[in-house]
């Protein structure tokens, strides 16, 4: 388990490089998780204009989600709700191909479906665990993930999913588990801002040191690809305190 930095001088840069990797993801039939919160909203954004919504094979992709609040989709903090008015209603994804964490059900009830879901569609991987194509990430300035959150995350979950709260909101989450993200064929985190900038730094110091990483609690550090590397996408804001970190051309 290994990282990759790559930093790019802007968001846009950034989303452009996701937008070919999504193009070329998509040539054939993929499983992708998508990150909620704010960060991804840019891509989407540039996902659903036509040069980019063209490029793209929709039939061939299934979009999931890593979490979802425990809203009603229509909601403003649905990461399904924002996917779907900046993105998914602008392209042609088949509709069953469209797997939402349902934010208006019983939690725990919802995750037991959601693996039951997942378990129905996601081909098993070399780990035995339901292995998405692509697993898109993002991280809160605590170095929570998906909603595993620093000091409530057992990263020995057996489950596919799990029920989650905020630390500070103590709104529900339903997650997908450390064990289910890190069984993705490729795992990526996609991060911007100067207000993580520090929390990198020392994530990226963790990279000479796997037996404190193994020990950090940040699930950010922690929830990396098992089958190979993890590359980070960031802007140089969010690379700032890193040093010897250079845009890519
Ligand atoms: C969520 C996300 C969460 C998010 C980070 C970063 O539901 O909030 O899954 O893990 O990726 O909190 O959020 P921002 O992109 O808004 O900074």
């Amino acid at each position: 388990m290994t990282s990759n930095w790559k930093i790019f001088a802007s968001t846009e840069e950034i989303f452009a490089a996701l937008t070919a990797q999504l193009v070329a993801l998509s040539a054939r039939k993929a499983h992708v998780s998508l990150s909620g919160g704010s960060t991804p909203q840019g891509w989407f954004r540039m996902l659903a204009q036509p040069a980019c919504a063209t490029a793209v094979r929709w039939e061939n992709l299934h979009f999931w989600w890593g979490d979802e609040r425990c809203v009603p989709p229509d909601a403003e903090e649905s990461n399904f709700g924002a996917a779907q008015r900046l993105l998914l209603s602008h392209v042609p994804l088949p509709p069953g191909n469209i797997h939402r964490i349902r934010g208006e059900e019983n939690p725990e009830s919802e995750a037991l479906r959601y693996a039951a879901e997942i378990r129905q569609h996601v081909p098993v991987g070399a780990s035995g665990l339901p292995s998405f194509d692509w697993v898109l990430l993002g991280m809160g300035d605590d170095g929570h993930t998906a909603s595993l959150f620093p000091g409530q995350t057992d990263f020995a979950e057996p489950n596919l999913t799990m029920v989650a709260q905020h630390p500070v909101s103590g709104q529900k989450r339903v997650s997908k588990s450390a064990a289910l993200l890190m069984a993705g064929q490729r795992v990526d985190y996609l991060v911007t801002g100067a207000g993580k900038a520090a929390l990198l730094r020392d994530i990226r110091d963790l990279d000479a040191n796997p037996a404190a990483r193994a020990q950090s609690p940040w699930p950010a550090a922690r929830i990396l690809s098992l089958y190979g590397e993890t590359t980070w996408y960031l802007d140089l804001s969010a690379a700032s305190l890193m040093g010897g970190m250079q845009a890519r051309r």
